[in-house]
């Protein structure tokens, strides 16, 4: 059981976040400096959205999808920044949009994310939503510009991630937490909400590993098992760490959800039978992982790290 990620995991964060900066492209890029402050200002809060802070689970999970299909996916030259790098900086990309769109006051209004004033705090509203846009769309740019992954491959990727974004995923899951608002809902209605607002990207985020790595349709149809339970697992450890933490550990506001009224794991089940839906979620991840042998080390890591974090 761990708290905390463990050295191999926290050594594919430092890889995903030097990648982030550079494929950001903030920094050097000229383009924007020729453009104007107010272009230079959009991509100094792009930057601060999206290399400061986070946990990087979805990136971790496409490293790891990939390295239990392919033992050699991992490999890298030193200092070079690869195809699977480009994969796991788009998933990112995507969550942190939704992170930044998600404080928006006319969502979630929070003022504290990753251990700092909101995007739309430190710059302003307009900019938040086009950090937004901007991430998502370089997201998408990304998948296509992927070195050395076949064009198949990379189209493959794109109608992945981009359904896992829009309507049918966590935009759609989105619009139900908003609606849901005030409203005692079913646990199944909370489940649907919770896979799709949460457990869309997250099992996106090991398809494209697994696609990036050239699973077979057998490895991926485990993988969407492996997927489906942590991602549900994933928004379900939220919602008990949103009850019983403190906005220092988690870097955000505790008892938000409390306070904005939003039926959540805790509230409709209670704690108790929400940490045993945690565990069995774990439990059910860790089984559809058996086909894989040792090669899966590091998606079990990361369930265990989902299940069992502090923040
Ligand atoms: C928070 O996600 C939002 C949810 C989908 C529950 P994370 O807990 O992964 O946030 P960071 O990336 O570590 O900040
Ligand atoms: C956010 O869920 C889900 C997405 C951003 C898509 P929450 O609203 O529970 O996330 P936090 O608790 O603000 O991080
Ligand atoms: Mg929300
Ligand atoms: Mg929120
Ligand atoms: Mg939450």
């Amino acid at each position: 059981m761990s708290a905390e990620p463990s050295p191999a995991l926290a050594r594919l964060q430092v890889r995903c976040n030097d990648a982030l900066v550079g494929l950001l492209g903030h920094g050097n890029s000229e383009f924007a400096a020729d453009a104007g402050p107010h272009l230079v200002r959009l991509f100094e809060a792009s930057a601060y959205a999206l290399t400061r802070g986070g946990k990087r689970v979805r990136p971790l999970l496409v490293y790891a999808a990939a390295a239990a299909v392919d033992a050699a996916a991992l490999d890298a030259d030193e200092g070079s920044v690869s195809g699977l790098d480009y994969v796991a900086c788009a998933a990112e990309m995507v969550h942190a949009y939704s992170l930044v769109h998600d404080d928006l006051p006319a969502m979630d209004d929070d003022d504290l994310r990753r251990g700092q004033p909101t995007c739309h705090i430190a710059f302003d509203e307009a900019t938040a939503i086009l950090v937004g846009d901007g991430l998502q769309a370089r997201a998408l740019e990304l998948l296509t510009d992927a070195p050395d992954v076949p064009a198949a491959v990379r189209l493959e990727m794109v109608r992945s991630l981009s359904a896992a974004a829009g309507l049918r995923g966590m935009v759609g899951g989105q619009a139900i937490d908003i609606g849901a608002v005030d409203q005692a809902i079913t646990a199944d209605h909370l489940e649907t909400m919770h896979a799709l607002k949460t457990g869309a990207l997250i099992r996106a985020s090991v398809a494209l590993g697994a696609l990036a790595a050239g699973a077979s349709e057998e490895q991926q149809a485990a993988l969407d098992d492996y997927a489906d339970a942590i991602g549900l697992a994933f928004q379900v450890c939220d919602d008990i760490l949103d009850a019983t933490s403190d906005s220092e550990t988690l870097g955000k506001r505790a008892g938000a959800d409390e306070a904005l009224h939003k039926p959540t794991y805790v509230s409709t089940l209670g704690l108790d039978a929400a940490r045993d839906k945690a565990e069995a979620l774990l439990a059910d991840a860790q089984a559809a992982l058996q086909p894989f042998g040792g090669s899966a080390a590091l998606l079990r890591e990361i369930a265990d790290f989902i299940v069992h974090r502090l923040r």
